[in-house]
């Protein structure tokens, strides 16, 4: 039995799982303050709450946590300040400034596998040091929020510990030798700071808890989720929550300057190509809350319509965009005419959400040469039956439909459970629910995003 924590930007889930098939045998969740910039130690208190009684029956554990979080400790340990999170963008000029330092964006792409955004670690380091020098100084250690909860599960006297993928998204670590970069850390935080060890393997046991049982690394969620759904190289998958994630496994080492793809490391040795969206399931929600229906009602009105929504358009940029980047940009929904219907709307709104994720998937396809043998859609959004009949019709191919699940966490236990395993490669668990989709391709509908998109470049 072992056991998967998710520590997310909203709350803490915690799964307990057969070692063996990856049967969920339990599940305890709890609510931690959310936000862009958090005490870490609300993080620590979920994590006892949810994950507290199922502690005692694992034989391994392991955490999966949001991505790119900047926690700032003093020589003690103590917080030095709250952690700036992923979702935090202030630091947008810090990590302008450190592409120019690190001689543009291809140069920054070869040296950390992506080309550095506010998300990153080390544009929040550089703010730090900018705006608040007193906090810089003290920081002696700075940590990742899964490697402050890791850290918070072994044993006393235990040396902080992280993996290399989370480690990716810091922007000071070399993806291409796999280990810390501390000349970019210098140069973020302006002093040498204590950095998690890293492991040698991927399945290492890196601690044991207070009572022996071993912790995997852990990893940022991203990954965790494509461990958890046993992403192979070939598969795409497309998780369509607070933001849109898009992400490949891939034996390549992914640099591309172009900054479309961050050239995140994965969980198991590999390389996790991705893209994010910005707007993703909030597009259906500012629909449904416009029209003033429930989610089967929005989806039922978006079937109503027809392909391409009698000419209705919509660019789904609501709150800026990242792919593609265009972080001051607002929605366009082009094409209305007095005869357009709530229908209308509401299949502009799917659609619109699908072009975008479809924009997502084609610069992967592009990066890796290759084909995805499997696009396979998760998170929230994929609930929608609007969604599941149109995805397949925008994207133009099959798609898998993934059974409900935390996949998050389940990453988390699979890694504790080749912790445990102390195996060359992950265990194997198949998954059963996969459902696939097909539907009569659409390509007009993405032709008519594609002009539009084109036709509002540089507007905002
Ligand atoms: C990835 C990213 C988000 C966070 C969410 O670059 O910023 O997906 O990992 O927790």
């Amino acid at each position: 039995t072992v056991l998967g924590i998710d520590s997310s930007t909203q709350s803490t889930k915690a799964l307990l799982v057969d070692a063996e098939t990856g049967r969920v045998l339990d599940e305890r969740r709890a609510a931690h303050p959310a936000g862009t910039e958090v005490d870490p130690r609300a993080w620590l208190v979920a994590v006892d709450e949810a994950a507290g009684p199922l502690l005692e029956q694992a034989d391994a554990v392991a955490v999966g946590g949001q991505q790119h979080g900047m926690v700032l400790l003093d020589e003690h340990g103590e917080v030095v300040r709250d952690a700036l999170l992923w979702n935090d963008t202030r630091s947008a000029p810090q990590a302008a400034t450190l592409v120019d330092e690190l001689g543009g964006p291809a140069a920054c792409a070869e040296a950390i596998g992506s080309v550095m955004v506010a998300s990153f670690t080390a544009s929040k380091l550089r703010w730090v040091a900018e705006n608040e020098p007193a906090s810089a100084a003290r920081a002696a250690r700075v940590l990742l929020p899964h490697d402050y909860v890791s850290w918070h599960l072994a044993a006393h006297g235990t040396e902080p510990f992280t993996d290399r993928g989370d480690a990716s998204g810091t922007g000071y670590f070399a993806t291409a030798s796999s280990d810390w970069d501390r000349e970019l850390l210098i140069r973020a935080l302006g002093h040498d700071a204590d950095l998690p060890r890293l492991p040698s393997a991927p399945g290492e046991a890196m601690a044991a808890t207070a009572s022996g049982a071993p912790i995997g690394a852990g990893t940022g969620d991203n990954m965790a989720a494509a461990l958890g759904l046993s992403l192979g190289p070939g598969d795409v998958s497309v998780s369509i929550g607070t933001s849109g994630v898009c992400a490949m496994v891939s034996d390549a080492r992914p640099a591309d300057a172009s900054g479309t793809v961050t050239g995140f490391a994965d969980a198991t040795g590999r390389f996790l190509p991705m893209t994010t969206t910005i707007n993703a399931a909030k597009i259906l929600d500012f629909g449904r809350a416009l029209l003033g229906v429930d989610h089967d009602e929005f989806a039922r009105l978006a079937l109503a319509s027809v392909p391409g929504a009698h000419g209705l358009t919509l660019l789904p940029y609501f709150d800026g965009e990242r792919t593609p980047n265009r972080p001051d940009a607002r929605a366009t929904l082009h094409g209305l005419s007095t005869a357009s219907s709530r229908e209308d709307i509401a299949r502009a709104c799917v659609e619109g959400l699908l072009c975008s994720l479809a924009d997502g998937i084609a610069p992967l396809e592009a990066d890796s040469g290759r084909a995805p043998e499997r696009i396979i859609l998760i998170g929230g959004a994929a609930q929608s039956a609007a969604v599941r009949a149109l995805a397949p019709a925008v994207f133009g191919r099959d798609v898998t439909l993934a059974p409900t699940g935390e996949y998050v966490a389940l990453g988390a236990a699979r890694q504790a459970a080749w912790a445990l395993a102390a195996t060359a490669e992950p265990p194997t668990w198949s998954l059963e629910g996969f459902e696939t989709l097909h539907a009569a391709p659409t390509p007009d509908v993405l032709d008519a995003y594609q002009q539009l998109k084109a036709r509002t470049e540089g507007w905002s």
